[in-house]
């Protein structure tokens, strides 16, 4: 049986490291992704990895590891010294037949086919994920194509899963994620533990994003399994 796709939502909170990484991970582990990137994902993207994404002409190559702009890039840097390389792809416990490949749809594209329960995935991922698409999320505003492919899972009950990034927390921020929690979503926040032998930046971005994996029962070697 040929595996459903998955959604993967950028928008605009810190830590964009994560979703690059977890595009390449998905990608390897053979999901075509359903990619979309919030206005403020792409300013975040600029911002911390010096990654210019046209959201209107999007091209694959400018978001993948050793991608277009490497050279001198934030995210060559921050990939050099994470020690991740394009051919890094021994992520994965198991054999992989193809990889997946992407698929783009522009965050206020309501045409696209993540916006109707009857286009079935996998599951959707935001990461990382504000706390502005958080609390729109939570109160069905379903007014970009992020907020409103969310919704969608959580009316069919499919796996839903946020990573926000903010410290600290204020009461509403707290009360959202409860909330979308009591919905049937998983918040997993981008809170990587330093149990697990850290040397690198990799090791921390890899704890995070194999959390994420996890939660789909993609069986990776990203990180030492405690008692493993
Ligand atoms: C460089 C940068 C970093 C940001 N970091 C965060 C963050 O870590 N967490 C957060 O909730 N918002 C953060 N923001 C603010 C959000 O981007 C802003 O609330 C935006 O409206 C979110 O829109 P979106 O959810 O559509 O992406 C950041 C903004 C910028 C420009």
């Amino acid at each position: 049986m040929t595996k459903k796709p998955i959604i993967l939502a950028i928008t605009g909170a810190s830590g964009a490291i994560y979703a690059v990484r977890l595009l390449e991970v998905l990608l390897a582990a053979g999901y075509d992704v359903h990619l979309t990137i919030s206005a403020a994902g792409r300013l975040v993207l600029q911002q911390e990895l010096d990654v210019s994404v046209d959201l209107d002409d999007f091209q694959p190559n400018s978001l993948m590891l050793g991608g277009a702009d490497a050279g001198d890039s934030k995210l060559s840097m921050l990939r050099q010294s994470a020690g991740i390389s394009s051919e890094d792809s021994n992520v994965l416990a198991f054999e992989v037949g193809s990889p997946g490949k992407i698929h783009y749809h522009h965050f206020e594209d309501y045409m696209a086919p993540i916006a109707s329960g009857s286009f079935l995935t996998s599951g959707m991922i935001i990461c990382p994920c504000s706390s502005g698409s958080l609390a729109g999320i939570v109160n069905s505003l379903s007014d970009n194509l992020i907020h409103r492919a969310a919704h969608v899972h959580l009316k069919e009950r499919r796996k839903l899963v946020l990573v926000p990034r903010e410290t600290p927390l204020s009461s509403l921020q707290l009360d959202c994620m409860a909330r979308i929690s009591d919905a049937g979503a998983v918040v997993l926040p981008a809170a990587p533990g330093f149990y697990h032998g850290v040397k690198t930046i990799q090791d921390l971005v890899d704890f995070v994003v194999g959390r994420i994996c996890d939660q789909f029962e993609i069986e990776h070697t990203l990180v030492r399994r405690w008692g493993g």
